[in-house]
């Protein structure tokens, strides 16, 4: 039996139910103390799991390495078990939940034997918050305790908020390297078994086999987007895969903007930009998922949900996001990248002169030229949100801000300007429902291959896709509503050489600033067939050396380029059959003809 550390029977007797179906030697329930986070750290350097940085450098903080075959999103292992089908949709794939309960069952039988078991209640969203939901997972990660930690708000508050009946959506993890006899080994995991698995209709999650980032912290991608989209659905508000910055502009005058880009595509680096404009300011609200609702005056208010960034570590130097570095001094969980030889980590891009001498991510030395990547592609810092040094002061309030602007966008080598402006919410829909972009190594699968990501959402939708954007478009449909303006950006497009054309990172607070002054004020726009995209003299270039060719190319469009790609949307389209909502597929038409008139 376990240790009962609440009044609240349904949460006990779960509890007891997975220990005794896992088999786990003690159960541990987490407090979310300090002490606790130590005791953690000190069991995976004791295991292997983790070295200690030098102190000095960053200052309490470890460096992990992950199993070579367990390192991203699995997506081809990720499901949706509802009880029909077409509910899952074709961006899902789909199992029947008796079945996926049986599969689980088989898997989950014992896999915790000669492990603790961590319970971890947890809250999406501050403390309290009526835009805030529970959840208590399940662990035999100390890894997972940890980052868990970082990433929500967890430990003893939560219990007592649950108090002796509140509602908590229930999530079981486990690596799948039960301990029967056999030693541990630094990165358990079980990679030809995982299932990332997720129970809409009855609100659970299961996940199994893998210890990485979105595969095992169940409150960020399984919790506050796949289950939380469902639970979004059926209360008309939006669960999404959004940053949320304040803008701020030289006057002092404030707009909050959300931004939606695919995996690896910009979120953090725009959350916590630094402008190149003067006078300008950007804060942190968050910088991967975002929770919208409707207040008293028909805006719509949004909450980061989490407490902490789960960062893309390659790329990210003083230059091109100063920000974030700031916030990786101290308290930081660095996963795959490499050890300096004084203790110290390293990946690439983040500083101009390599290291001499490098321990790679898999532990091998590395040195600069040497054919491999000393961090891999995918390697990620754990920080706590509060510790980075524009992070705005209202981040935690449990109101949420309004939002003014929704931007939407991925990596586009090609056609895809810099900035378009939707016509309007329906349109905006549109344009988010046939974003397409390039892969990365945030989730297995092979890097720059262009594939459709709606609203970012596709691997992270719980439902089928076609009822999402119907459920946007009844969202703007809301009676009294003032829905944000929508903008769809692109900061990734290439010359000839295969070289970005636009300076990105702190340049696009010229974007920025070109979006506040159309929420407001106004600033000037060509209506295009693809919307309205700034003029060159309304795009602030003050300070830019950026060639005209380069230039046109970014603010113009081919219509030629487009029309081809318009088969290819109707092809996208068509996938959700009778889900999709007639009004994408008047605006599709729309599309075609406008551009079938620019010829
Ligand atoms: P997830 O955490 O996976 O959801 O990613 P994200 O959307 O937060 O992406 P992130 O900001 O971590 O950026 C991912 C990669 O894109 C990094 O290598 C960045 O350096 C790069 N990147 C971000 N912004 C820009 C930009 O404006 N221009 C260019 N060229 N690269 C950028
Ligand atoms: C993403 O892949 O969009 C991430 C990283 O933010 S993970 O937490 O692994 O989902
Ligand atoms: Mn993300």
């Amino acid at each position: 039996m376990a240790l009962e550390m609440t009044n609240h029977k349904k949460l006990n007797q779960w509890v007891n139910d997975i220990a005794q179906l896992c088999q786990a030697d003690a159960i541990h329930w987490c407090d979310g103390s300090q002490q606790e986070y130590d005791k953690m750290v000190e069991l995976m350097v004791e295991n292997g799991t983790a070295v200690r940085l030098d102190d000095s450098k960053k200052k309490n903080s470890i460096l992990v390495k992950s199993d070579p075959a367990d390192v991203a999103r699995v997506e081809g292992r990720t499901y949706i078990c509802c009880e029909k089908e077409v509910d899952a949709g074709p961006n899902n794939n789909w199992a029947e939940p008796v079945e996926m309960k049986k599969t689980l069952n088989g898997l989950f039988e014992g896999c915790m034997k000669g492990r603790t078991l961590y319970v971890i209640p947890f809250s999406m969203g501050p403390l309290g918050s009526d835009k805030s939901r529970i959840g208590v997972e399940i662990t035999d990660s100390p890894y997972v305790v940890a980052n868990m930690r970082i990433m929500t708000r967890m430990g003893q508050a939560v219990l007592d908020l649950l108090g002796e009946d509140g509602e908590f959506v229930p999530c079981v993890h486990s690596v799948g390297y039960p301990l029967d006899g056999r030693k541990d080994l630094p990165w358990p995991c079980d990679p030809d078994n995982r299932y990332i698995t997720h129970f809409p209709e009855t609100r659970e999650i299961w996940s199994y086999g893998s210890g990485y980032g979105g595969n095992a912290l169940l409150g960020k991608k399984c919790f506050a987007l796949r289950i939380a989209s469902v639970m979004a659905k059926d209360e008309g508000s939006l669960a999404e895969h959004m940053l949320i910055l304040k803008l701020t502009s030289p006057e002092g005058e404030s707009k909050y903007v959300c931004g939606a880009f695919p995996s690896a595509c910009g979120k953090t680096n725009l959350a916590m930009l630094k402008p190149t404009l003067p006078g300008w300011k950007v804060e942190t609200i968050g910088d991967d998922i975002a929770w919208l609702k409707f207040g008293e005056d028909g805006r719509l208010y949004a909450i980061n949900p989490e407490a902490g960034f789960f960062g893309v570590a390659p790329n990210t130097s003083l230059e091109t996001n100063p920000n974030a570095m700031g916030s990786l001094q101290e308290n930081v969980i660095f996963t795959n990248v490499a050890l300096t030889e004084d203790g110290d980590v390293w990946w690439e891009e983040m500083t101009s002169e390599m290291p001499e001498k490098l321990t790679d991510w898999k532990g091998n030395s590395w040195s600069p030229g040497s054919e491999v990547t000393a961090a891999h592609p995918n390697a990620r810092f754990t920080a706590p949100a509060s510790q980075c040094p524009v992070i705005a002061p209202e981040w935690e309030d449990p109101k949420g801000v309004p939002i003014d602007a929704i931007l939407v966008g991925g990596r586009r080598a090609t056609n895809v300007p810099l900035i378009h402006e939707a016509f309007s919410w329906q349109h905006g829909t549109f344009m988010g429902s046939i974003i397409a972009s390039e892969k990365t190594a945030a989730a297995d699968g092979k890097v720059g291959e262009l594939r459709r990501d709606p609203m970012a959402m596709l691997p992270f939708c719980g439902y089928n896709m076609g009822d999402y954007f119907a459920h946007w478009l009844k969202v703007g449909a809301t009676e009294g509503a003032k829905m944000p303006k929508v903008f769809y950006v692109n900061w990734f497009r290439k010359n000839a050489e295969g070289k970005f054309i636009w300076p990105g990172f702190g340049d696009n607070s010229r974007v920025l600033k070109w979006v506040f002054e159309r929420c407001g004020s106004g600033a000037e726009a060509n209506e295009t067939p693809v919307g309205f995209i700034p003029t060159k003299d309304a795009l602030d270039l003050n300070g830019l050396d950026i060639k005209d060719d380069d230039l046109e190319q970014l603010l113009g469009i081919d219509p030629k380029a487009w029309l081809e790609e318009v088969p290819l949307i109707e092809e996208h389209l068509n996938q959700f059959g009778d889900r999709l909502p007639p009004e994408l597929v008047e605006e599709q038409a729309n599309l075609k003809s406008r551009l079938e008139a620019a010829l």
